[in-house]
């Protein structure tokens, strides 16, 4: 077959392929991020050769007893789903930094240390800055191969002879695959580079971790293509200048997604964090205004967080706004509810008036939330820090809002009570509607509201 170099435009954000260059990506809509590259269409069109398939009955295929392997860190098992299934790959995103090459170096401490054979293949750092960062995690024993090598072909007949049980693949940007012409981290490099691990992974029964860095648009870089072609994609998150980080399952094809993994960094590595709502809620000020708890659900765990608000006269012609940690626009549509507040038994609109007010919202802990359920809690921080209110830090507060200023029904309502009462809150303002659920819940006091104008009445008292 004559060889056939082709020029096609690749999308850094979503990985479109295009014939033409465009300013815009067509398919994502991100401007000035089509990039040339030079594909070599035989490749492609020889792999597809036809051979006599035969589909195979569902119910003639066994499926063998899922074996998980542990990695003895139950934050990461967690996120996970239960443990690492042989012959699965998955994607470890973030942004540089953060922490992933420490988790997966402290995973194959742990994974060595139960006599599982691991290779770390590292591209980006040399043995010796590997070994620098071994010490300070702890003591290795020799079950844990190190490979510092950037070609996969390297990469593929070392693993064919050694055999290792789990490989762990430091930076996918960072690999190169000989038969593809651009340079490492291009989209078709990084395409082909999973591809061929894949290939490992499933012909082999190897699982394959792959360290993917992630763009300032938060996708991991360039290629969100990655993303499908992999069984499990979990994105490290958190403050690099605050010390807890949060592993988060995005897609998981064993397991459930919007699990949470919390961890710690110290000076010894990574350490797992077992009760993040004590973390999240460390070194809260005491009778301050505008601060109020909520409870909000990661995947089936409840977390307790901090809500902050500050309102002050603004100096602007138009007032600031600004949210830290929740949606926008949410907050916007919640000042408007205040603003529009009735009191249903007076039949007269008792709101606060906020249009010449900066309003800033904050979620301590550099955690990030997007469930409705902290709705309440946004809104009545507002209305404390402008009403000067302080509110008892014994109260946890959490309910969706509606628009007309209701306050409407959360799922896993006991969950969340039963989280604080755990760390000592003794009064509950929640969902009318979700008092029923509750009644088991004993030794804290739960008051249900069914609009923000009872919300703010029980705050008050
Ligand atoms: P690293 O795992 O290299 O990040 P990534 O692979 O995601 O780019 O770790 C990054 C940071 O962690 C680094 O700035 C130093 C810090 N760190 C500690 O604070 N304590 C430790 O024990 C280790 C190993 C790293
Ligand atoms: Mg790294």
């Amino acid at each position: 077959m004559a060889k056939k170099n082709v020029s096609v435009f690749f999308c850094q954000e979503c990985g479109n392929e295009t014939s033409k260059w465009s300013g815009q990506c067509p398919a994502c809509g991100a401007w000035n991020s089509l990039v040339e590259e030079i594909v070599d269409k035989t490749t492609v069109k020889a792999r597809g050769k036809i051979s006599d398939v035969k589909p195979t009955k569902l119910i003639n295929v066994t499926a063998s007893n899922e074996h998980r392997i542990s990695t003895n860190i139950e934050e990461f098992d967690r996120v996970l789903g239960g443990g690492i299934v042989p012959g699965s790959m998955i994607l470890v995103g973030g942004d540089p930094g953060i922490g992933k090459s420490t988790l997966l170096l402290q995973t194959c401490r742990q994974l060595c240390l139960s006599n599982i054979s691991v290779m770390y293949v590292s591209g980006e750092e040399s043995l010796q800055q590997i070994k620098i960062r071994a010490d300070r995690i702890g003591a290795f024993n020799d079950k844990l191969d190190l490979l510092c090598d950037t070609n996969l072909d390297t990469i593929k007949s070392v693993v064919e002879r050694e055999k290792p049980t789990v490989l762990i693949i430091d930076s996918i940007q960072t690999m190169y695959n000989e038969s593809v012409g651009s340079a490492p981290g291009s989209v078709s490099q990084v395409r082909e580079s999973t591809s061929v691990l894949m290939e490992i992974a499933k012909v082999q029964g190897i699982a394959v971790f792959i360290v993917g860095h992630v763009t300032k648009e938060g996708t991991v870089a360039g290629p969100r293509v990655l993303e499908h072609m992999v069984d499990t994609v979990l994105y490290f998150e958190g403050d690099r200048h605050a010390s807890y980080r949060i592993l988060r399952g995005v897609k998981n094809r064993f397991g459930s997604t919007n699990e949470i993994g919390v961890f710690e960094m110290r000076d010894t590595g990574l350490n797992e964090v077992k009760n993040p709502s004590a973390v999240m809620l460390d070194g809260r000020p005491e009778n301050a205004t505008g601060s109020i708890v909520t409870c909000s659900m990661e995947g089936t765990r409840p977390i307790l967080v901090e809500i902050q608000s500050l309102v002050s006269k603004t100096a602007f012609e138009i007032p600031r706004r600004m949210a830290t940690g929740c949606d926008y626009n949410r907050v916007n549509l919640l000042v408007a509810v205040l603003e529009r507040m009735r009191d249903a038994r007076a039949n007269k609109s008792c709101g606060i008036f906020l249009g010449r007010s900066d309003i800033y919202v904050n979620i301590a802990g550099g955690m990030r939330i997007n469930e409705p359920a902290i709705d309440l809690a946004i809104a009545l921080a507002i209305y404390s820090s402008e009403k000067d209110i302080a509110v008892n830090a014994d109260t946890v507060v959490f309910g969706e809002i509606g628009l007309s200023g209701e306050v409407r029904s959360v799922a896993m309502a006991e969950q969340r009570v039963n989280e604080a009462k755990k760390l000592g809150f003794k009064r509950a303002i929640i969902p009318a509607s979700n008092l029923s659920i509750t009644t088991g819940v004993k030794d804290i006091e739960v008051i249900g509201v069914s609009n923000v104008k009872e919300a703010v009445d029980a705050i008050s008292r």
